[in-house]
């Protein structure tokens, strides 16, 4: 099954971190069911990755030149073509893995980046002319099968933590755009969380346990 595995963290291909060894419990039960050349892997944070901004300079005003009809420059169209590149990419992929730590109660930089050329009016979403019955104005354009998981590092409990709870709006916010607004029709979360005070051990027990379910709801 096509699945597309985005790699958010800066030091992505260093084994040590928790987000890092969840991507691998991830590849190997993925390789033993699946070819692993359906696995596409992007490392946002790769040399070569080259993720168009919302910047005045770039996306900004790109997409102010396709509403007014100007043409674009030649960096202009580089970017353009990045962009849409991205999107194609996103849309041929019917599984989603987000790999990710929590880095000052959020996503990391380019996650949001790479999002940005995601969530694209009339591309995976579409505003609604009145609100649905929901109160929503917008709707979902990804409701052909697409299903999204996110593995998730953080250092302190967030899943079961009364104050925690409240600051735990990264999964969230990833949760509803995939889900409430592009309409994947699923959205898993498998964490290694309290990395900053349980043992290693007990982290990645947990997460293994939770990955097992995650993944028969996946695939
Ligand atoms: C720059 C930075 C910011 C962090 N901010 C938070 C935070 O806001 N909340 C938290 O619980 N842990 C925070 N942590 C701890 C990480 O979430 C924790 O180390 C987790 O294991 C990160 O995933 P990793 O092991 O894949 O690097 C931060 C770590 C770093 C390096």
């Amino acid at each position: 099954m096509k699945t597309l595995l985005i790699n958010a963290h800066p030091d992505f291909n260093n084994p040590n971190h928790f987000s890092n060894q969840l991507q691998e419990l991830f590849s190997s039960k993925y390789k033993s069911q699946f070819s692993e050349n359906e696995l596409t892997i992007f490392n946002l944070y790769a040399l070569d990755t080259n993720l168009p901004r919302i910047e005045q300079n770039q996306l900004l005003k790109i997409w102010n030149k396709k509403i007014a009809d100007e043409k674009l420059s030649a960096d202009e169209l580089k970017i353009a073509q990045v962009s849409e590149q991205l999107l194609t990419q996103f849309k041929a992929h019917h599984r989603l893995v987000i790999v990710s730590p929590l880095h000052n109660f959020n996503i990391t930089s380019r996650l949001k980046d790479y999002i940005d050329n995601i969530l694209i009016a009339r591309e995976t979403f579409r505003y609604l002319d009145s609100p649905d019955d929901k109160g929503k104005l917008s709707t979902g354009l990804m409701t052909n099968d697409y299903k999204a998981l996110l593995l998730f590092a953080s250092g302190s409990i967030y899943s079961d933590h009364e104050f925690y709870q409240n600051l735990d709006f990264a999964p969230q916010y990833l949760k509803m755009i995939f889900s409430e607004i592009m309409g994947f029709s699923d959205f898993e979360i498998v964490r290694a969380e309290g990395t900053a005070i349980l043992p290693e051990n007990q982290i990645l027990d947990l997460a293994k346990e939770n990955l097992d379910e995650a993944f028969k709801k996946f695939y």
